[in-house]
């Protein structure tokens, strides 16, 4: 489903409040399950109408278009203004930009409904359909920058995917909540101003893809969930870009690994992607095994097993990718999987034939794995899965890892 208008704060309220009576949900609810069978989406509408009529339109300013998926940003409870339990992907994304009439001020808002689901239904070829859409949007002249409104719960994985596969210097900013629209002090309508002018901004340019929350601005390749309450995104060691002040975004460092014009990764012919497990190695652990192998494998791990070990050199010897990343995320030792991971081993070479007479088969070198730096295993599954769209070779795919 799609549409996409031009919003002006007057006309939005409208529809903010004729949409809110009919629109019925169709995603799962969100925990605690509220009893009622057929939420009704109203409007977060306290103070809006005075807000917007004190809001004078800025006629002059960039054009930024507000992709729509879903999330608690468009979570409607049952019983508004409480604590209460409440369906992400509810509102949609007309009322949910009509409730932050300051919007104007900064930006043009187009709207477009991509998805208003929660985020655990969000799926790689949905991906990949979102950041088609948003290559080509991004080719239109009149456009500053693209801002995705999406579920925390899978929003790093989803910004991630669009860092490696947007092939733009445009800011693409994605942005949640963790308080529904209906809730008490929601962090929805702020965060998604921040993420506006984030996008409007040319500062924001050539910065890749980011996720703007609680006022910070972070890289998608480094940003994660650390926990469900405001102020859960983090990037670990890695810092954050900048801060959306009140006079506006503030950049202090920008990233300089490959992303954005700088991508290799063309999804024009690409629907779905190549299926890629990811497991983890703990104490007395011996590796999974498939029925059917899949094109790749992530291991989380401090350090393998001796019997984890021998099961993925197996498995790279049947010609699947094995990919080890540090279980936190935050390693950048080229060793990687800890110190007894088997991390890329050299080529082996086979030199009994030559140590005596007898004519032994040679055994072909076991592939190489291959090393996640500073990647959560969730991210080094998503860029395995977009390197496999390139490369079967555990030595290019390697490259990639290293560059991206
Ligand atoms: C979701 O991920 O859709 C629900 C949780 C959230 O947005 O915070």
């Amino acid at each position: 489903m799609r549409m996409k208008r031009v919003v002006r704060p007057t006309v939005a309220l409208v529809a903010l409040v004729v949409g809110a009576c009919v629109r019925p949900s169709a995603t799962p609810v969100v925990s605690p399950s509220p009893a009622a069978p057929t939420p009704v989406a109203s409007a977060p509408a306290a103070g809006v109408t005075a807000r917007a009529a004190a809001v004078v339109p800025n006629p002059n300013a960039p054009k930024v278009l507000v992709i729509a998926t879903g999330g608690t940003i468009a979570g409607v409870q049952d019983a508004p203004g409480t604590l209460g339990g409440y369906r992400a992907g509810t509102l949609t994304a007309e009322q949910i930009t009509a409730s932050v009439p300051e919007l104007a001020r900064y930006a043009r808002i187009e709207t477009e409904q991509f998805s208003n689901v929660a985020s655990t239904l969000v799926t790689p070829e949905m991906w990949v359909k979102l950041a088609k859409r948003i290559n080509v949007a991004l080719q239109r002249g009149d456009l500053a920058g693209v801002v995705v409104t999406h579920g925390t719960d899978r929003l790093e994985e989803t910004a991630f995917f669009l860092y490696l596969t947007v092939r733009s210097n445009k800011p693409v900013v994605v942005v949640g909540a963790q308080r529904p629209a209906t809730g008490i002090s929601p962090d929805g309508p702020i965060n998604l101003l921040s993420a506006v002018r984030t996008a409007a901004s040319p500062k924001a340019v050539q910065k890749g893809v980011m996720v703007v929350m609680d006022d910070r601005i972070l890289s998608a390749r480094e940003s994660r969930k650390l926990y469900q309450r405001t102020g859960g995104f983090d990037t670990g060691d890695m810092g954050m870009l900048g801060v959306v002040a009140s006079q506006g975004p503030e950049f202090f460092f920008a990233p300089v690994r490959r992303f954005g014009e700088r991508s290799e990764f063309d999804l024009d012919r690409v629907d779905t992607l190549p299926k890629v497990e990811l497991t983890m190695s703990y104490p007395g652990g011996t590796g999974q095994t498939f029925t059917t192998n899949p094109k790749g494998v992530v291991v989380a791990t401090t350090g393998m097993t001796a019997a984890e070990n021998a099961t993925y050199r197996a498995l790279r010897q049947t010609g699947v990718v094995v990919v080890t990343s540090f279980t936190s995320g935050e390693n950048v030792n080229g060793g990687g999987g800890g110190g007894g991971g088997d991390g890329p081993p050299p080529a082996r070479v086979d030199t009994t034939a030559r140590r005596d007479s007898v004519a032994r088969p040679v055994v072909a070198p076991v592939p190489p794995g291959v090393v996640a730096l500073h990647l959560t295993a969730t991210k080094a599954r998503i860029l395995l899965m977009v390197a496999l769209t390139k490369t079967n070779d555990p030595r290019e795919i390697q490259r990639i890892f290293n560059e991206y």
